[in-house]
């Protein structure tokens, strides 16, 4: 097959989006597909241009506000009718932004043209955690309370309890999340999700182990656990070696790994997803689980979340990648 890889853009999980593309462009053509590799930001990739952007290692922070401002200045490079007309699937190695919010799937839809992952609506859906976990709960999968702000102190601490998890509505890599634990931390909080959003949550907090769940092509993966250094797996244990210690499958009953399992289906299923997703839990103290967010582009270097759990289930990296191909084909007729 032809395949064009998307990666890059200008959200602020653009270098997540190069480490997924670094590794899914070599394991393509490894597969013997012709591929080129496209920057949402900049363009079609030359040869020499695609080696020096796809070695970077993903740094310890997000790009810069400056640095994304620079490239946001710039035409968006996604110009299906020139590049992408001979392409039989676009590989969507983005991450956050228009890239897994549904606007470049709306548009790759308007040219006709086969990508992975889910369709604009699901995309769209996964991305609004606010509308995702009123979803959620329509589904039965439980989800910890939320208010959306303006929201005072004495209001959170009414409705929710101390402490709670402060974020941006429509983002991911845990970029502006605060654990807030009390209402005089609650303003500077917000202002920092702000800065992400126009739209923030405020989420109660639940303390205990995290857990995550991948469902390929209807089916759930094996239970991964989460054990991140700090109490949020955060940006830098996200993507820092040895930043955290995710273990696939998880050592946990096996009731409680198919209830998982069984959420993370009805998850993707209510959000209406595509060929692939994961979703994120945490188990509080009590044993009760509780459904954070789903994701409907997850990272994808080798060693990301989703192709761990399919590795646990003897799905190797290369057929991930081509059952997500064989999912685009099968999507776009
Ligand atoms: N309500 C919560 N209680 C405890 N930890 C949370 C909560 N919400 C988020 N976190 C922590 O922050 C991380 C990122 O939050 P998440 O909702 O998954 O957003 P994203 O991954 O899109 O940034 C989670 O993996 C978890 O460690
Ligand atoms: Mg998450």
């Amino acid at each position: 097959m032809k395949i064009a890889v998307l990666f890059g853009g200008t959200s602020e999980e653009r270098d997540v989006s190069i480490a997924s593309a670094a590794q899914i462009i070599p394991a393509l053509r490894d597969l013997g597909h012709e591929v080129f590799a496209v920057d949402t930001a900049t363009g079609r990739l030359g040869f020499a241009e695609e080696r020096r952007l796809l070695s970077a290692a993903v740094g310890a922070l997000p790009p810069s506000d400056t640095e994304i401002a620079r490239m946001r200045g710039g035409a968006l490079a996604l110009t299906p009718a020139a590049d992408f007309r001979d392409a039989d699937v676009v590989f969507l190695a983005l991450h956050g932004g228009a890239g897994e919010d549904g606007r470049i799937q709306a548009v790759l839809d308007l040219a006709g043209i086969a990508y992975t992952g889910s369709n604009h609506i699901a995309s769209a859906a996964a991305m609004d955690k606010d509308l995702s976990k009123r979803l959620f709960r329509s589904a039965g999968v439980p989800t910890p309370d939320w208010l959306m702000s303006p929201a005072t102190g004495h209001e959170v601490g009414a409705a929710l309890g101390w402490p709670v998890v402060v974020k941006p509505n429509k983002q991911g890599s845990t970029v502006g999340l605060t654990v807030v634990r009390e209402a005089a931390q609650l303003p500077d909080a917000i202002a920092q999700a702000l800065r992400f959003d126009d739209e923030v949550m405020v989420e109660r907090f639940i303390a205990g182990r995290e857990f995550t769940v991948g469902v390929l092509d209807g089916a759930a993966l094996p239970v991964g656990e989460i054990i991140a250094p700090g109490e949020v797996f955060d940006y830098e244990s996200k993507y820092q070696a040895g930043g955290a210690s995710e273990t696939f499958p998880a050592e946990i009953p096996l009731a409680e790994s198919e209830l998982l399992q069984d959420y993370a289906r009805r998850v993707h299923q209510v959000l209406k997803l595509g060929a692939y997703s994961r979703a994120d839990f945490r188990r509080d103290t009590a044993g009760g689980f509780w459904c954070l967010e789903a994701n409907s582009l997850p990272g994808m270097t080798a060693t990301s979340l989703l192709p761990q759990a399919a590795k646990a289930a003897g799905i190797e990296f290369p057929e991930l990648l081509d059952r997500i191909c064989q999912g685009a084909l099968r999507a776009s007729r």
